[in-house]
């Protein structure tokens, strides 16, 4: 018996010193006091392509605190930016934005501030963590690639996307997206269709808001099997792409100068969101080409100087500028336009300058117009 006895005792001495160890190994002690990390954290997915609610709760333990406030750092991989983003709330719910084709890490902690603290703020040695691995599953080699989305002149968005060469032939790709003012996903009001498949959507109807996430899916079905999903995330001010612009003048001034002046382009993008490429290529009499692209922001004019006898050629691009979007597309070029005009308008003048001065009719007005 008085074996059994020490037995007893000797395991309870191993658990006391297991239960200190734990406790000085992983939670902090201040002031006798112990901050445990939250529990009964749980992950959300109210089926919106990526935007999960996290919740949880301050820990039994310190359920009865009063005189401490009770604060949280919430810390989740962000897959976006590569690296943890890191926030603290006193709440105990959080949604942020995750890539559902990748695993979703989220941690937290307790943070005490307060009398029992000493008034200083303490982090929970230990977090509570969560891991979910992606659940949509789908045949390897299925996914969509290349997906972009333009929203041309700030007018209407067309996403599109290349399909994967290991993609079975008679597969049909399918568009969802979901921002904050859905209740729920919708699939593609339009599909766009090349080469007898879909290869993109073009958002007709009510415009999608800009400055807020957009979450897109593309997923679907072939007899093989679901083809394997891929979620984006954007925002669309940041996928402007202006339209080309339409008129540009040129205009010779008496010091050898040429003004260079054109209009905004049509569409909704703001006049002063644009910054400008102009590419001004002359060719001298010798028939040599000389290129150079020079950039302006704000104004719509330049001058460029010029050398007798040369012609000099035009055209210029727009793209929204840094202060209005992250990012953008350059429109596509203007036309070119010359100095002096086109050679066959110059030719055709002549004509019916010569047939005016024939007529005898007032061809001096009309040649110093040309
Ligand atoms: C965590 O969840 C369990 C089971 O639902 C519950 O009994 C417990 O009270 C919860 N803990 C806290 C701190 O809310
Ligand atoms: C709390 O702060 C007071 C005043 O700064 C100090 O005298 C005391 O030792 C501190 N107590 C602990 C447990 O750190
Ligand atoms: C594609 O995703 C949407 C939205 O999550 C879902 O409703 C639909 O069933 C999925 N389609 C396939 C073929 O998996």
């Amino acid at each position: 018996a008085s074996g059994r006895m020490t037995g007893n005792v000797w395991l309870s001495i191993r658990a006391t010193l297991m239960l200190f160890l734990l406790n000085w190994s992983q939670c902090i002690q201040y002031n006798g006091l112990t901050v445990d990390p939250p529990e009964n954290l749980t992950i959300l997915d109210p089926g919106h392509l990526g935007s999960l609610q996290i919740h949880w709760s301050p820990p039994a333990s310190l359920l009865n605190m009063k005189d401490c406030h009770k604060r949280f750092q919430l810390e989740y991989f962000n897959t976006y930016e590569d690296q943890w983003t890191i926030i603290r709330t006193s709440k105990r719910t959080y949604s942020a934005q995750f890539d559902l084709g990748k695993q979703v890490q989220v941690r937290v902690y307790t943070l005490l501030k307060g009398s029992c603290t000493n008034g200083s703020e303490v982090k929970s040695a230990r977090y509570t963590e969560l891991i979910k691995e992606p659940t949509s599953t789908g045949l390897v080699g299925t996914a969509v690639q290349d997906f972009v989305c333009v929203f041309h002149r700030m007018e209407y968005v067309e996403c599109k996307w290349e399909r994967d060469p290991k993609q079975p032939a008679n597969s049909l790709p399918t568009l969802y997206f979901w921002h904050n003012e859905l209740e729920q996903t919708e699939e593609c009001p339009k599909y766009i269709i090349s080469n007898g498949i879909r290869s993109g959507c073009t958002f007709t109807g009510k415009s999608l808001p800009d400055f807020t996430d957009i979450n897109f899916c593309v997923n679907g079905s072939s007899p093989e099997g679901p083809m394997k999903p891929s979620f984006i995330t954007l925002q669309i001010q940041n996928h402007v792409k202006p339209a080309a612009t339409q008129i540009l003048q040129l205009q010779a001034r008496p010091d050898t100068q040429l003004e260079l002046s054109w209009e905004s382009p049509a569409g909704k993008v703001p006049k002063n969101c644009l910054e400008w490429e102009v590419e001004h290529s002359e060719e001298g009499p010798d028939g040599n080409h000389l290129s150079e692209t020079i950039s302006t922001t704000g104004t719509m004019e330049t001058l460029l100087s010029i050398s007798d006898k040369s012609r000099i050629c035009v055209r210029v691009r727009s793209k929204m500028h840094k202060y209005c979007a992250n990012e953008g597309f350059w429109s596509d070029w203007s036309v070119w336009t010359c100095y002096p005009g086109n050679v066959f308008f110059f030719f055709f003048s002549l004509l019916f300058l010569l047939i005016l001065c024939s007529c005898g009719a007032s061809g001096r007005r009309f040649s110093r117009v040309i």
